[in-house]
């Protein structure tokens, strides 16, 4: 059984790079509702008991309900804790390196990363990951896919991502989906995303 993950700062603090009320409706709304499906899905399949990553990792053996669920679940949970008020910057160490070596600095990156959420059609999520070889890669997926399922062309451990489905944005910026990714490199913990790349690690 899933449980829908507590933030860890209130709805507001995001202002004004994303708004309050948006916060509220996509935490308690989408992100409950996602949480509430993924447990009745499971519930009906006999699936309860097995981790999040391992139901999404081998979804191609799921049905539809568990692969849109099991991904809006796993996806917002990654998504509030890259997060913060306090944007910081890449802490140096073995992410700050690996990152200079694949995008040479944070400008270049958010091209390719802006590009890949930009240009995602409809509803979706663009990702920096890290893949089987241990190097990192931008990526989009459509829906409430990832990366680490088996049914994505892209395959690898998402470690950053942002929400490009117009829940996340349309209140504060309607149609405007390039200036609300602008405002979320204003906001994004890279503390966290440097520990998610750890652990990412075989
Ligand atoms: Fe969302």
């Amino acid at each position: 059984m899933f449980t829908l993950p507590k933030l860890s700062f209130d709805y507001k603090a995001l202002e004004p790079y994303i708004d309050a009320r948006t916060m509220e409706i996509h935490h308690t709304k989408h992100h409950q509702g996602y949480t509430n499906k993924l447990n009745n899905a499971l519930e009906a399949g006999n699936l309860e008991g097995k981790s999040i990553e391992e139901i999404l990792r081998n979804v191609s053996s799921h049905n539809d309900a568990i692969r849109n669920n099991g991904g809006g679940y796993y996806n917002h949970t990654l998504f509030w804790e890259i997060l913060t008020p306090d944007g910081n910057d890449i802490p140096s160490g073995a992410f700050k390196q690996l990152f200079d070596e694949t995008f040479d600095n944070l400008e270049n990156f958010k091209k390719h990363f802006s590009k890949a959420a930009a240009t995602r059609f409809g509803s979706g999520w663009a990702w920096l990951s890290v893949d089987a070889n241990g190097e990192l890669f931008v990526s989009s997926t459509a829906n409430q896919d990832n990366p680490l399922m088996d049914v994505v062309e892209e395959n690898g451990t998402p470690i950053l991502g942002i929400d490009v489905w117009e829940h996340a944005y349309y209140l504060n910026y309607q149609n405007r989906r390039p200036d609300y990714i602008n405002a979320f490199f204003e906001i994004i913990n890279w503390e966290k995303v440097a520990q998610n790349y750890e652990r990412s690690k075989p």
